[in-house]
């Protein structure tokens, strides 16, 4: 199978419906599908029209790549994601931010919904990614390199790009919305931690975890994008408080700063 064929097949067929050429990619996390109607003179294209992309499974995530214009840039949105524990190859997770990086992006910001590690978060707090740590047991580069997309052995010490952070930290400080930054952990889920695990994970230097992000970063670095991150901690991780995890927990808190989030995205997009 050439995945190098694939995506460049995904790509000219994106091409063809668009009107624009986008520079800037944005993936949507859990509760943020709606930034999606923010996108003026917009293109929607369902994934499953989409040539070698694979069905989205999880309620709450749409499954469109939608193009247009935000704050005068040209965007493309991933709005819906695959997630590992949905039981998809991990290589196929990321074929999407791969086809972005085809179409000519090369500033991605990546969202997602997040349990709150770090004693100083609470939910409904937005948190910039500065780095992150894989524990989904698995890689998305792992098997055969292709050259085309990168290097067999991509430097991660600067996984998520400063600049982008900075900029997405100023303008949330300038709008007076709290921002926090820390470091993400990727765990593959579906099932939430135990408070063993988040004391384990506090203790190897984590401040928020979830069940995505890793592997489309990883991915996009590979391909040389610039990437940046953004958790909405949505819940205290497992056994900070006493409250039992709920999906519905998450998807309420994501929903409740669904608005700044939307106008934080909305404008950092424009100064990237
Ligand atoms: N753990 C893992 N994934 C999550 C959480 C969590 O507490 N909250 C939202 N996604």
């Amino acid at each position: 199978m050439d995945v190098y064929a694939n995506m460049e097949e995904a790509a000219e067929f994106i091409k063809s419906r668009l009107k624009i050429t986008p520079l800037t990619g944005i993936i949507l996390g859990s509760g943020l599908g709606d930034f999606a109607d923010c996108v003026d003179d917009s293109v929607t294209i369902p994934y499953e029209e989409i040539p070698h992309f694979k069905k989205v499974r999880v309620k709450g995530h749409a499954g469109n790549l939608v193009a247009g214009i935000v704050s005068g840039k040209p965007v493309a949105v991933l709005q819906g994601r695959y997630h590992f524990y949905e039981g998809h190859d991990i290589r196929d997770i990321v074929f999407p931010v791969r086809v972005l990086c085809l179409l000519g992006i090369n500033n991605l910001l990546i969202t997602n919904a997040a349990g709150g590690i770090n004693a100083a978060f609470a939910p409904g707090d937005l948190m910039v990614i500065n780095d992150h740590i894989n524990l989904m047991g698995e890689n998305p580069l792992s098997g055969d390199n292709d050259e085309r997309m990168g290097p067999r052995f991509p430097d991660m010490s600067t996984i998520y790009d400063s600049v982008m952070s900075e900029k997405i930290i100023s303008t949330a400080r300038s709008m007076s919305i709290s921002i926090k930054s820390g470091v993400y952990a990727g765990l593959r889920g579906p099932s939430y931690e135990t408070p063993a695990e988040i004391r384990m994970l506090k203790t190897i230097g984590a401040d928020s975890v979830g069940m995505s992000t890793v592997p489309e970063s990883i991915a996009a670095k590979h391909m040389g994008m610039d990437v940046a991150g953004i958790s909405c901690i949505t819940n205290f991780a497992a056994g900070i408080t006493d409250q039992p995890l709920d999906h519905k927990e998450v998807t309420e808190t994501a929903d409740s700063v669904k608005e700044d989030f939307i106008s934080l995205l909305t404008r950092v997009v424009g100064i990237f």
